[in-house]
């Protein structure tokens, strides 16, 4: 049988909260699966629909369409008790989650012990007069460390209460010994530890799945999958700004490896770009503006643009939008296409500054350098553009854009190297602009 499906990867292009679980939401009308491959529930994505807003952490944000399977593949970690707390919350909203909902086998769990390791790491950092990376304090650095070191506790362990007891003993072991001699935090107990794993092993056992079989299954009769990222393209923790970063490759080339799929099922990577710059947590930020003060730009699309952490409610810096940072992003993801997000939170600036470069020791470049040490010392150079008074919030129609908002994306079209192909005006589903549909475009 020839497949029929066409699958599209969804990604954020910068730091992170550019608006992914809006677009994938949108998308997934046209998609059968949609699949979560890598982060945790450090991830935040909020989707609002008729004016009702769902935060999701871990679940797909295609769980809002009735007739869409959603997928965890392996390459997320995965705090059940998070999970079940999720499922619960959506429950209640009337939503059916788990006849709906695939778990990978092979996720690792992230558990108490990882969050305990992750909050006590960075207070150490602190006490050590080193910056905080600013973690969302979910355990997920530590419970990549696991998976790479092979001891992690995975999904399919939960079905096995011996081999957990095991496996766990000699994790809490080794993390305890650290906590207690190194990082001078209190240690976690075994037994309680034990206890509610198992309880949860009774409620997750139905929904574990071979998924990258379903997945290949559902493409080969004919499915669209849809793979929504985590994070954001500058916080993948080999492309971005090391060692401020995540510890997952967020880049859409892990949609393979972290759902179990081959490179040829990607069709359309679609790169989900806020219309300025945002950063949760620590890390340099060439464009960075000041928030704090009155009257300012920075306060604006702060303000504005309501920028505070979905996750943990802490302020997100704001700046200026950033070209030579989206062309490293459009290379390391090779972007098919944009969607430009929050337009409508530039709405009333008399100029918009666009960076187009940094001088780096005396030279000028185009594209963000790797790693934070070199991006630190960027100096932005920076374009102006005439700004636009008219309302753009919840425009439907390219052509019903302000002139300078179309030569602002233009501008972005041609700076970065990659076409607009989808705008959006507000946070609601339906304020979108449509230009070149991605399960549709060839
Ligand atoms: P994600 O992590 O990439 O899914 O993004 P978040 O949900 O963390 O943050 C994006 C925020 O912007 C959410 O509050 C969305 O509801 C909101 N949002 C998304 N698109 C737009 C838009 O075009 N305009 C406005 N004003 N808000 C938007
Ligand atoms: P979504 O999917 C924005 C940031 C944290 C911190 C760094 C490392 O909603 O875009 P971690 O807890 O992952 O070890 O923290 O990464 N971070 C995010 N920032 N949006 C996110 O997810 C993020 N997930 C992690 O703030 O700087
Ligand atoms: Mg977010």
């Amino acid at each position: 049988m020839t497949p029929t499906g066409r699958n599209v990867v969804v990604v954020g292009t910068q730091w992170g909260d550019e608006g992914k679980g809006k677009l994938v939401d949108w998308l997934a009308e046209l998609a059968q699966g949609v699949v979560r491959f890598q982060g945790g529930h450090n991830a935040g994505h909020t989707l609002v629909i008729n004016g009702k807003t769902t935060a999701l952490h871990l679940i797909p944000s295609g769980i809002m369409h009735p007739s869409v399977t959603c997928f965890i593949g392996n390459g997320v970690v995965l705090s059940t008790e998070k999970l079940l707390e999720e499922i619960a919350q959506l429950e209640a909203a009337g939503i059916e989650v788990r006849s709906r909902l695939r778990i990978s086998e092979a996720c690792p769990l992230i558990l108490p012990i990882h969050s305990a390791l992750d909050i006590a790491r960075e207070a150490a950092r602190e006490r050590g007069g080193n910056q905080k990376i600013g973690t969302t304090g979910r355990g997920i650095g530590p419970a990549y460390e696991d998976k790479v070191a092979r001891r992690a506790l995975r999904v399919q362990d939960m079905k096995h209460p011996k081999r957990f007891a095991e496996k766990l003993e000699i994790l809490l072991d080794m993390h305890n010994f650290a906590l207690k001699n190194y990082l001078n935090a209190t240690p976690l107990e075994f037994q309680p530890m034990y206890d509610t794993a198992m309880a949860q092993a009774e409620q997750i056992k139905p929904m574990m799945a071979d998924v990258s079989r379903e997945l290949n299954e559902l493409w080969r009769e004919g499915g669209n999958l849809l793979f929504e990222g985590a994070q954001g393209s500058l916080l993948d923790v080999d492309h971005g700004t090391y060692p401020y970063v995540t510890s997952s490759n967020c880049v859409a080339g892990n949609a393979c490896s972290g759902a179990g799929v081959g490179p040829q099922l990607l069709n359309y990577i679609l790169g989900i770009t806020k219309a300025y710059c945002t950063r949760v947590g620590s890390g340099p930020f060439p464009t960075e503006l000041d928030i704090h003060a009155e009257g300012s730009v920075g306060r604006h699309l702060s303000t504005v643009g309501a920028e505070k952490g979905v996750t943990t409610g802490r302020e997100r810096r704001c700046g200026w939008f950033d070209a030579a940072l989206l062309k490293r992003s459009c290379q390391i993801n090779g972007i098919s296409g944009l969607c430009i997000t929050k337009l409508d939170v530039l709405d009333g600036l008399d100029e918009l500054k666009l960076c187009v470069g940094y001088e780096l020791d005396g030279e000028r470049i185009d594209m963000l350098p790797m790693g934070a040490d070199e991006i630190e010392r960027c100096q932005p150079v920076y374009e102006t553009m005439e700004g636009w008074k008219e309302s753009t919030f919840g425009i439907t129609q390219y052509d019903k854009l302000p002139m300078n908002a179309r030569l602002y994306l233009q501008r972005i079209e041609h700076l970065v190297g990659a076409p607009v192909d989808i705008v959006s005006t507000g946070p609601d589903r339906k304020q979108t602009i449509l230009l070149r549909h991605p399960y549709l475009a060839h």
